[in-house]
């Protein structure tokens, strides 16, 4: 009898089943009330008793198989019914559809890096309106009247008044906001300043009538020169590398004296000579200069007993170097296959 539990084991195994029929078959043949496991149950009784405790395992062992196998085909043979139902109609040789997420715009990355560094330095993060007065945009910053200065940064006008200080435009540069935060508090005042700024140019590859600034100011009593340069420097090598230099080229802008070029050692060819720096191993990055005596006072604020300093940097530019972007334009035409290229970025 051991034999025959044994073989009928294998053959348990060794059984396979495709459709309902074959299940049917499987069951009456092994578990119905006249299946042989019932037989052998029969039989068992037989068993001389010296014998009873292995046939016994053997048998049992049997049992649990087949009613395994049957548990098993019978979910299997539900399921495929199930999703063979939910597939009518449905073409599983298409591919699948991408699901693209959104991508975070190169100048925002930029933008939110600068933040962040100037933020560990302590400088707070201000904002200023772009639809400006003629008196925040260039007459408090010491710009004289018809000074040749206002027509370098050609400006976009919304309406001109009687007085030249009234007229309304499009701001030129974020040194507005500026005079706006040093007529509204006191020093210390140490604030980065970002956002748009408007300028009447032909559209190129170089250059835009729209364009992101951002301003820095710091002032209060003994800020000097080196402090600007010392700022500046850490800026550099935080968001061009540790081994970035810096260089300074004196420079003119009404509103700071002395005034500077903040160039800095070009980061693609160590200096040896490339496109991006025109072989001169530098490249501009930035306006800057000790805030000028009238611009303090024109603000409420006592140039005796204040200095400052403050520079200005366009987001565009950083963000060409950083990401090797050759033409400007690119970060205004939204079109997705240029963008999608900062994922993760
Ligand atoms: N506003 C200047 C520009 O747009 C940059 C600048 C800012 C220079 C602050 C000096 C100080 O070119």
């Amino acid at each position: 009898m051991l034999d025959k539990i044994q073989d009928l084991l294998r053959e348990v195994d060794a059984v396979v089943v495709n459709s309902k029929e074959d299940l049917e078959k499987f069951r009456l043949k092994f578990i119905s009330r006249k299946g042989l496991l019932n037989e052998l149950f029969d039989e068992f009784k037989t068993v001389p008793n010296e014998q009873k405790k292995a046939v016994g395992q053997e048998l049992n062992k049997l049992k649990n198989l087949a009613e395994q196998k049957l548990r098993d085909f019978t979910e299997a043979l539900e399921q495929s019914a199930g999703s063979a139902d939910a597939n009518k109609g449905l073409d599983l040789t298409l591919p699948v559809a991408p699901n693209f997420a959104g991508t975070v715009h190169p100048l925002t990355l930029t933008r939110q890096r600068i933040l962040e560094i100037f933020a560990r330095m302590g400088f707070n993060h201000e904002d200023g309106p772009e639809v400006e007065t003629d008196w925040y945009n260039f007459t408090a910053l010491n710009f004289a009247e018809n000074h040749p200065a206002r027509e370098m940064q050609d400006t976009f006008f919304v309406e001109k008044k009687d007085v030249q200080k009234d007229d309304v435009l499009l701001r030129t540069h974020t040194s507005n906001v500026q005079v706006r935060l040093m007529e509204h508090k006191k020093p210390p005042i140490r604030s980065v300043m970002l956002g748009r700024v408007y300028r009447n140019e032909a559209i190129s590859a170089r250059a835009h009538c729209q364009f992101h600034q951002i301003e820095g100011l710091y002032v209060d009593k003994n800020v000097s020169f080196k402090d600007l340069k010392d700022t500046l420097y850490h800026f550099a090598k935080e968001m061009f590398g540790q081994d970035t230099k810096i260089r300074l080229r004196p420079s003119y802008f009404p509103f700071t004296e002395p005034s500077a070029e903040i160039d800095i050692s070009c980061f693609i060819c160590k200096g040896s000579g490339c496109n991006i720096c025109k072989h001169t191993g530098w490249v501009e990055i930035a306006g800057s200069g000790m805030v000028d005596p009238n611009v303090l006072e024109n603000s409420g604020i006592d140039s005796e007993e204040y200095t400052g300093f403050a520079f200005g940097m366009g987001i565009e530019r950083i963000t060409m170097l950083r990401y090797g972007v050759r033409d400007l334009r690119l970060f205004f035409e939204n079109d997705v296959r240029f963008l999608r290229q900062f994922e993760g970025a």
